[in-house]
């Protein structure tokens, strides 16, 4: 396992790109694949959860030109397998990606005579797939999972119908997963959400032409077996650009520029709770030639942070699934500001790619944070510093990389236990952070 050092620095300056979006590149190669014809993709995301999706869906049927090898090519076309579907049967080993193992049953379910198993590694065996299994099994899917709601699963292929469902938990997971299955089943499929999530599986159903209509908390899609997705250009992600975004506004004297970043209102929550806290941060919404900024519906603009001084703020309600990723980085900025700053209805954190409540103030107060769980998020009462100590990352990338601010913030600095779990999402995060000035 690898250990990496983060030591204090005085400032941050500079500007940079961070990689592709992950819950796009996921859904690039997913679409890809179920769609009838060609689909290129540019600036797909180099990652351990991404290839996991890529090389799920080459297993399926669908081919990826040129493949990718040591390195990802900054272009692929991936040639979907169309109406017909899936060309295989068997496992799929989808690693660490939650997002592949909710979002690909939705595909394969409803292929009669199909039969696959389904299971990753000791973190996703963790996670729960009961969300989507409940509903499939009510549009007609033979699903078995483990202990009643974990991988691996078993899918025996059946033929579906559609259903209207409203989501139990705020999951744009579990919504993507009907609305694909849906895209076969007879009969509309309509998903209710008592809170929005991210909506990229919309944007790309739309631009592949589904018959899909939404608006007021439902979405609908009827029966829609040819896509046509002609190119995918996947933003910068916002969820990667928020670690510099919160270094940039707690590590005092600095300026970092955010480019290409994905700037979908679903995603937000990060950009409006830091500036509640007082943030200096400045948007800039970018326009491509074609009008379809960073392609497929998805706008993108350049960030440019400031470091600021911060005030407690609470997040609650609608705003969790908007800033879900982020939470962890919410709570290190808490540490650096004035007052209290509470995280509730996060309960789950708790289902991530690790326990985020448990790991985060575990983390944080072993840096000398005054923080504590509650049972649907966390308290922290900010000191303006952080002493500095040991992260063990637990294998999630995201508390990785957290750590790795922590200690660029912190007054002594911290050390990553198991810091290559960042390669789940951002493979060159340590040489970006290093490459501010
Ligand atoms: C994702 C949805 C969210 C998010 C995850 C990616 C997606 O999960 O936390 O990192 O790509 O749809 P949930 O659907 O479980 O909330």
């Amino acid at each position: 396992m690898e250990t990496a050092r983060f030591e204090p620095r005085s400032r941050l300056a500079g500007s940079l790109t961070p990689p592709a979006d992950k819950s796009i590149s996921h859904r690039a190669a997913i679409f890809g694949a179920i769609a009838d014809g060609p689909t290129r993709v540019v600036n797909f995301l180099d990652s351990d959860d991404t290839r996991s999706t890529l090389s799920a869906v080459a297993n399926l049927g669908a081919m990826v030109n040129p493949e990718p090898r040591d390195y990802m090519p900054d272009e692929f076309t991936i040639e979907g397998v169309g109406p017909g579907g899936p060309r295989s049967l068997g496992r799929i080993d989808v690693g660490n990606a939650g997002t592949l193992m909710r979002l690909l049953p939705g595909w394969i379910a409803g292929y009669e005579g199909g039969l696959w198993r389904m299971n990753g590694d000791a973190s996703i065996r963790r996670r729960p797939v009961d969300r989507i299994a409940d509903p499939l099994r009510l549009m007609g899917a033979e699903i078995e999972t483990t202990d009643g709601r974990f991988p691996p699963i078993r899918i025996d292929g059946r033929a579906l119908h559609g259903i209207e469902y409203e989501l139990p938990v705020a999951s744009a997971q579990v919504k993507s997963c009907l609305l694909i299955a849906g895209l076969r089943a007879e009969g509309p499929t309509t998903v209710i959400e008592p809170l929005a999530t991210r909506d990229h599986t919309e944007v790309m159903l739309e631009a592949a032409g589904a018959r899909i209509e939404r608006g007021d908390g439902r979405v609908t899609v009827w029966p829609s077996p040819n896509l046509k997705l002609d190119q995918v250009e996947v933003p910068a992600d916002i969820s990667s650009a928020a670690f510099f975004l919160v270094a940039g506004s707690i590590v005092p004297g600095s300026e970092i520029v955010l480019e290409k970043i994905g700037i979908n209102p679903t995603r937000t929550g990060i950009l409006s709770i830091l500036e509640r806290m007082g943030a200096d941060i400045e948007v800039q919404p970018e326009v491509s030639g074609s009008g379809n900024a960073g392609g497929g519906g998805e706008p993108i603009g350049r960030i440019t942070v400031r470091s600021a001084d911060l005030r407690g703020t609470r997040i609650e309600g609608e705003e969790v699934p908007l800033a879900i990723d982020e939470l962890p980085l919410v709570a290190l900025a808490a540490c650096f500001a004035e007052g209290q700053t509470v995280i509730a209805d996060a309960e789950e954190l708790k289902r991530k790619e690790s326990d985020r409540i448990a790991v985060v103030v575990d983390a944080l107060a072993g840096l000398g944070a005054e923080i504590e769980a509650t049972e649907d998020g966390m308290v922290i009462t900010g000191t303006g510093s952080l002493r500095g100590g040991t992260v063990n990352s637990h294998g999630d990338h995201r508390i990785a990389m957290l750590g790795a601010i922590a200690g660029i913030a912190s007054d002594q600095g911290v050390e990553v236990i198991d810091m290559e779990a960042a390669s789940v999402s951002y493979p060159g995060f340590a040489s970006d952070l290093a490459s501010l000035s």
